[in-house]
């Protein structure tokens, strides 16, 4: 049931802010951050391994662990993990992030680690799932049914619960005390609101996308944990509109794809005001020059700051710069969604894919 939407995907789009909110409600209670089995004072490293949307989610998230709790983590995508059949440390744990739970790379990656690290925790959608049911301790995400094959409260579901495991990691670890966390807390549970506002975004990105159907090649551009984003806004779109897009880290461009520059290469470059806004401006700005059709999503300060000269902007509410990955997946899965609608893609089963790659 579309629930009144004419995709799967807008439906999905537009629940983000109730599915994030019963998200933070089931693993928050008084006492604090609530995952039994999880004592991240014994670990010394994760192992995080994931597919498409699934890696970009861990990848947001090595950012998280690393920075809010100095735990340092290692991810990769399931297909070369399994074969490559790295060393393991026997303190790791191993995290296997996945909305079906049944993808064949991402489970035999699972059973590689299974006697190898100390623990192997799954983030998962379907509770029921093979991986699910293989790990030591499954944290569901909740995001209910998805249906499109274009995953998108998934990805910003399993970035909440990466997010709280990177608060509890911090925790467990001395990093991090109780005003701290409660700050931090305060801050996700200003998601839901914060989502509310970028939704409302749907009638500007409509007009942007109705002229980036037109284009070719479309770059994505972050810095930090915005360049996974990055990934993950490229990946949405050349899976549903079938246009060639990439994610790059702002800082690569100058060591090749600046020369894909011309006046008919839109480049999405997500900037929230964030400690590294000014480098990402000023790789902007180097696009600018090279009359590259720039699309600048930033905060009205951001957008005030920078936006002279731009092609298009989009302007979100202010947020606290760690977790503008989730807020900033909203725009990317609306451009994605409303550039298919201007091509007249078949948007929920793009061609080619399936929901759940059961099969490598
Ligand atoms: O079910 P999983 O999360 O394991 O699936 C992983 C990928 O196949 C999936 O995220 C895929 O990249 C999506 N179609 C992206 O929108």
């Amino acid at each position: 049931d579309k629930g009144g939407y004419k995709h799967f995907m807008a439906k999905e789009i537009a629940e983000q802010p109730g599915v994030i909110g019963s998200a933070l409600d089931h693993y928050l209670s008084d006492a604090g951050i609530e995952m039994p089995g999880l004592d991240f004072a014994v670990c010394d490293r994760l192992v995080m391994v994931a597919c498409g949307t699934a890696s970009y989610a861990c990848m947001v998230a090595k950012y998280w662990f690393e920075q809010l709790a100095g735990l340092p983590v290692e991810v990769d995508i399931a297909s070369e993990f399994r074969y490559r059949e790295p060393p393991l440390s026997p303190a790791s744990w191993s995290v296997f992030v996945s909305q079906s739970g049944e993808t064949a790379d991402t489970l035999a990656a699972l059973r590689y680690t299974k006697e190898k690290v100390a623990k192997v925790v799954s983030v998962v959608n379907v509770s029921t799932s093979s991986i699910a049911r293989e790990s030591d301790v499954a944290l569901p995400i909740l995001a209910g049914v998805e249906v499109s094959v274009a995953s998108t409260k998934g990805f910003t579901c399993q970035l909440t619960v990466l997010a709280l495991m990177a608060l509890k990691a911090a925790v467990d670890r001395g990093r991090m005390d109780a005003d701290q966390l409660a700050a931090h807390l305060a801050h996700l549970r200003n998601l839901p609101g914060l989502m509310n506002h970028a939704l409302l975004l749907g009638n500007d990105v409509a007009r942007i996308a109705a002229d980036l159907a037109e284009a070719q090649d479309i770059l994505f551009l972050g810095r930090g944990p915005m360049y996974p984003l990055a990934l993950e806004g490229a990946l949405k779109l050349k899976e549903i509109s079938y246009i060639h897009a990439e994610g790059y880290a702002s800082g690569e461009l100058k060591h090749g794809p600046i020369a894909l520059i011309d006046q008919h290469v839109p480049v999405v470059v997500l900037a929230p005001r964030d400690a590294l806004y000014e480098k990402t401006v000023s790789n902007m700005q180097e696009v600018m020059a090279r009359h590259g059709k720039v699309l600048l999503i930033s905060d009205a300060e951001g957008v005030h700051e920078a936006g002279a000269g731009v092609w298009r902007s989009l302007t979100l509410p202010r947020i606290e710069p760690w977790l503008a990955p989730v807020l900033y997946a909203l725009p990317a899965q609306m451009l994605a969604y409303h550039t298919a609608i201007a091509k007249g893609t078949d948007v929920d089963q793009p061609r080619n894919l399936a929901k759940s790659v059961t099969v490598e």
